[in-house]
């Protein structure tokens, strides 16, 4: 046995029946696409829309979103035909233990702490940003260095200085934790009603604010090719192609969360036919409704308002500024977003939290992140080791950086699921799929080629991150895991 063996596809579902896990199976596919919805639509549409138009790609941005909506579309069709076959928990981590061998489970399961972990911060950070928000609206504020990392710029009262902590970010990253820790059955009423409310709102938001679209702001649409400094000192493409896949790399964070859903495997009632319909609508829901909202946005609010004014918070800037009237809008938008993003984080930190469950009842990491709480059956000791680890990104890191994190490290995974996929159906072709994938390998191939470009489209500086994150990685795998595996 080596870095090659795979975890038998028959073993890890019998394991999934044999009430090992402690955990209960109560989630329909109404639950999980609620569950989805709830991952999805987040800081990647109210914050990293702005960003991507600011940064890359100006109106454009809408075809960014097409662009990470095709990836998506390819890589939620194998997620599906994978949580299909091998209903349990632990997502991209599980399928490649059975697929490509241990040390790919690895390289997955460490990535996936860029998607879950790393992603919670993102969130975290934009919480802060419309928290801010809220508060101005009561002639409030929090002092803008308890609100911005130390290598974060901002002007406050005419002076540009560094922040200190994210204060409010940290703050909800471990109120969360309090919740996970109490039980996912209570955090998914609650996510039910949030859910309701995040649509709700981009619903309103695309109504209303059409009759304020500007065409000024939306011509050229796509602007001509350029480098543009950002306030930070960090250089983008804008503009033309490369800045439409900059724009698609960094929006793709709104559609993160979908896979979310199969974490859930082990909890829910039929996962062979709920996971398809959970993943894959999900995302056709969130799909159409982002494309509307950022073209809504950017015809609102000009490009300079998302590199000025309107770089935090941005949808709440763009109805104050300018919806006239429609002051209760932007009110009811913070509000919602508030109680949004705090279902975004849960679903995040829950899934980061299962996966590394999976991985310690594999013997690749530490049995404390499989240690449940005796009464209410969740990894409480992961959830407190990850409350460190994720309140240390919200509070000391920009919200760009962590974002951008996120989108590589998810893609990367999301490109070794759709190879994976493909490997299985040509190794193990026995093997019964509830749901198929159409036209293997040409939908793998696409699914790697499109996931590629938005990678390529983030720049060398998140490759070099990826690169630095990975190889810690596998210095944990060959001095830790592979000597402790279950496996081996
Ligand atoms: N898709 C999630 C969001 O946008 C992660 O916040």
């Amino acid at each position: 046995m080596g870095i090659f063996s795979k975890k038998p596809i028959s073993q890890l579902i019998l394991h999934s029946d044999d009430g090992e896990s402690g955990l209960k199976r109560t989630l329909g596919a109404g639950n999980l696409i609620a569950l989805g919805i709830g991952a999805i639509i987040g800081a990647g549409l109210f914050v990293r829309t702005a960003a991507a138009a600011a940064n890359n790609a100006g109106p454009s941005v809408t075809l960014g979103f097409v662009v990470a909506a095709v990836g998506c579309a390819f890589a939620g069709l194998c997620y599906a035909e994978f949580a299909s076959m091998i209903p349990i928990a632990g997502s991209a981590y599980t399928y490649s233990y059975a697929t490509m061998g241990e040390l790919m489970a690895w390289i997955i399961g460490w990535d996936l702490v860029l998607e879950y972990a790393v992603g919670a911060a993102t969130v975290g950070i934009a919480w802060s940003e419309y928290l801010n928000k809220l508060l101005e609206r009561f002639h409030m504020h929090i002092p803008g260095r308890w609100c911005h990392s130390p290598f974060e710029v901002f002007t406050e009262a005419g002076i540009t200085q560094h922040g200190i902590m994210n204060v409010p970010a940290l703050f909800i990253i471990f109120m969360i934790t309090l919740l996970l820790i109490k039980g996912i059955k209570e955090s998914a009423v609650v996510n039910g009603i949030i859910v309701i409310s995040k649509v709700a709102i981009v619903i309103l938001f695309i109504v209303f604010g059409w009759h304020f679209i500007n065409p000024a702001n939306q011509t050229p649409y796509i602007p001509d090719p350029s480098i543009y400094t950002d306030s930070q000192g960090v250089a983008h493409n804008f503009g033309g192609i490369w800045g439409i896949l900059g724009a698609a790399g960094t929006v793709f964070f709104a559609f993160i969360g979908f896979d979310a859903v199969s974490t859930a495997a082990q909890e829910a009632k039929k996962p062979e036919r709920d996971m398809p319909i959970g993943i894959l609508g999900s995302l056709v829901i969130c799909t159409i409704l982002y494309i509307l909202f950022a073209y809504v946005l950017t015809g609102i609010a000009s490009v300079n308002d998302f590199r000025t004014q309107g770089r935090e918070a941005s949808v709440a800037y763009a109805i104050t500024t300018y919806m006239t009237g429609y002051g209760w809008l932007a009110d009811f938008v913070i509000v919602a977003i508030l109680f949004g993003f705090s279902s975004v984080i849960l679903v995040m930190l829950m899934g980061q939290s299962r996966v590394f469950y999976s991985m310690s009842k594999d013997g690749l990491v530490p049995k404390t992140f499989s240690n449940l709480h005796p009464k209410f059956k969740t990894p409480y000791h992961s959830n407190w080791i990850f409350l460190i680890f994720v309140g240390g990104f919200a509070a000391f890191v920009p919200g760009d950086i962590v974002g951008d994190m996120t989108s590589i490290g998810t893609l990367f995974a999301f490109v070794l699921v759709c190879i994976g996929v493909w490997i299985l159906r040509v190794k193990s072709p026995e093997i019964p799929r509830k749901f198929r994938v159409p036209f293997v390998p040409v939908v793998s191939i696409l699914g790697v080629v499109v996931c590629g470009a938005m990678m390529a489209g983030l720049g060398w500086t998140n490759w070099a991150r990826l690169l630095g994150w990975m190889v810690i990685g596998l210095i944990v795998y060959f001095s830790y895991s592979r000597k402790n595996s279950k496996l081996k």
